[in-house]
C-alpha cells in the first residue's frame, strides 16, 4: 500500500519524492556547498577548528538557513572536521589544524526543512603525495558511487561500485559508517553502505534521496571511537578521508544537489 503524505510517497519504509521534494533539496543542496565552498579560504595552516564552526554557522544562520548538527542527539556544534586519521565526526574545538594536514568539513543545512548533507577534503599548506593520493582515491570512488545510481540498480551495486575501486588501488573501505536516505528528515532509510554485492539491496526508484559518503582508509578499515562518544578514528592510525554528496534518483539516472555552483567540490590539493 502507498500512502501519500504531502508530495511524499512511501514504498515499504523507502519515501518517494515529487519535484517540490527535487526543488526543495536543489536549495538546500547549494546551500551546504556554499558554505564549504566559503570556508575553503580559511582552511589554512594555525587555523582553530572552532573558528571554521563559527564561520560556518554564522554562514548558513545569515541565509536563513538551521545548523542540521547543532543540537542533533547531543550534538553542540555546526559542522563536524575530521582531520588525518580521524574518519568522521571529529568535534571543532581547541585544536589547530597544521601544514600537511588533510581534513574533511562535514555540512548539513536545512532549508525550508529540507536537509543538505555534504563534506569535502581541503589540504592544509602542501601535503604529502600518499595524502593526496588517498583524496584523489576517495573523490573517485564517490564518482563510481553516483555514476551507478540509476532506476532499476540496487544499493548494492553503489556499495559494489566503491568498494572495488577503492580496494584496487589498495584502500580500504570503512564498514562502520554509511551513507543515508535523507530530505525532511536527517538520516533515513535506506542505508547506503559504502561496499557490498552487485544486485543486493533496496531497488531504486525514481524520487528516492540520498547520500552517498565513502570513507577510505590507507590502511586497515576498522575504526575505533574516541571517548567523547563521537569522534572515530582508524585503528591502525593510518590516514582516512570522506566525500559526501547528497543525491535523488530521476526518471533517468540521478541529479546531484550538492554540487559547488563554481566547481569547488573538489578542492586543490598542493602537494610537498
Ligand atoms: N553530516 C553527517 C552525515 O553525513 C552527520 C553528522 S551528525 C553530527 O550524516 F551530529 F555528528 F553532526
Ligand atoms: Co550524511
Ligand atoms: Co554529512
Amino acid at each position: 500500500m502507498t500512502d501519500t503524505l504531502d508530495g511524499e510517497y512511501r514504498t515499504g519504509q523507502i519515501k518517494l519524492h515529487d519535484a517540490a521534494g527535487f526543488e526543495g533539496m536543489r536549495k538546500a543542496g547549494r546551500l551546504g556547498a556554499e558554505c564549504l565552498d566559503m570556508l575553503a579560504p580559511y582552511v589554512v595552516p594555525g587555523v582553530l577548528t572552532e573558528k571554521l564552526d563559527d564561520l560556518a554557522r554564522e554562514f548558513i544562520l545569515d541565509h536563513g538557513a538551521l545548523p542540521a548538527c547543532l543540537g542533533y542527539r547531543g550534538y553542540t556544534k555546526t559542522v563536524c572536521i575530521s582531520p588525518n586519521h580521524i574518519v568522521c565526526h571529529g568535534i571543532p574545538g581547541e585544536r589547530v589544524l597544521r601544514e600537511g594536514d588533510i581534513v574533511n568539513i562535514d555540512v548539513t543545512v536545512i532549508v525550508d526543512g529540507w536537509h543538505g548533507d555534504t563534506s569535502r577534503m581541503y589540504g592544509v599548506g602542501a601535503v604529502a603525495p600518499r595524502a593526496k593520493r588517498l583524496v584523489d582515491v576517495t573523490y573517485e570512488a564517490l564518482q563510481r558511487g553516483l555514476d551507478a545510481v540509476k532506476p532499476g540498480a540496487r544499493t548494492g551495486d553503489i556499495g559494489h561500485a566503491i568498494q572495488t575501486y577503492v580496494e584496487s588501488m589498495r584502500c580500504s573501505v570503512v564498514r562502520d559508517f554509511c551513507g543515508h536516505g535523507l530530505g525532511r528528515v536527517f538520516h533515513d532509510a535506506p542505508n547506503i553502505l559504502h561496499f557490498g554485492q552487485k544486485g543486493t539491496g533496496e531497488l531504486l526508484k525514481p524520487g528516492m534521496f540520498f547520500t552517498i559518503e565513502p570513507m577510505v582508509n590507507l590502511g586497515k578499515h576498522p575504526v575505533k571511537l574516541l571517548a567523547d562518544g563521537w569522534t572515530a578514528v582508524t585503528r591502525d592510525k593510518s590516514l582516512s578521508a570522506q566525500c559526501e554528496h547528497s543525491c535523488g534518483v530521476t526518471e533517468t539516472g540521478i541529479e546531484v544537489f550538492t554540487l559547488s555552483p563554481t566547481g569547488q567540490f573538489k578542492p586543490p590539493i598542493t602537494v610537498a
